[in-house]
């Protein structure tokens, strides 16, 4: 089972940025024990992080008939992009969305997001947390198809 993660724009500052708000753990300390989690469930990670939103349509672009499923932190352009959802609409690949922090707790424009309808769940408000259980909750959920 191969699973892609997703990370959009500034989530490469993870640890120095706002850590009110996310944490002191790392982008690449996230990954380690993404990867860690994986192995133990039997699944093979792709990671990815891109500050621009061209690169992140692409990366879901390249989704399809390459992995059997995704965890998608789209950071800031889970709010915006059209383009991410259009692309998240064309690959139909079943998607867990997670957040660090709960985005409903937030600044209303937070509040929203372009994808969540199109997801098999979403995780928020968990930190690094949120990457371990939607990863759970993905690979419990193919498992069952
Ligand atoms: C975020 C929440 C977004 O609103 C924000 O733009 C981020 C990170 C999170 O993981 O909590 O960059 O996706």
């Amino acid at each position: 089972m191969r699973i892609a993660v997703l990370n959009g724009p500034n989530l490469n500052l993870l640890g120095q940025r706002e850590p009110e708000l996310y944490g002191r753990t790392t982008l690449p300390e996230i990954e380690t024990m993404v990867r860690e989690a994986a192995q133990r469930l039997g699944a093979e990670i792709d990671w990815f992080q891109t500050n621009h939103e061209g690169a992140l349509i692409d990366a879901v672009q390249g989704l399809r008939g390459r992995v059997d499923g995704a965890l998608i932190n789209a950071a800031a352009l889970t709010h915006s992009s059209l383009g991410l959802r259009d692309a998240v609409l064309s690959v139909q690949v079943p998607f867990v969305e997670l957040h660090l922090s709960n985005i409903f707790a937030r600044e209303p424009e937070r509040r929203h997001s372009v994808i969540a309808d199109l997801a098999v769940g979403m995780v928020t408000g968990f930190g690094p947390q949120s990457y371990l259980l939607a990863l759970q909750a993905l690979v419990g959920r193919l498992r069952a198809a």
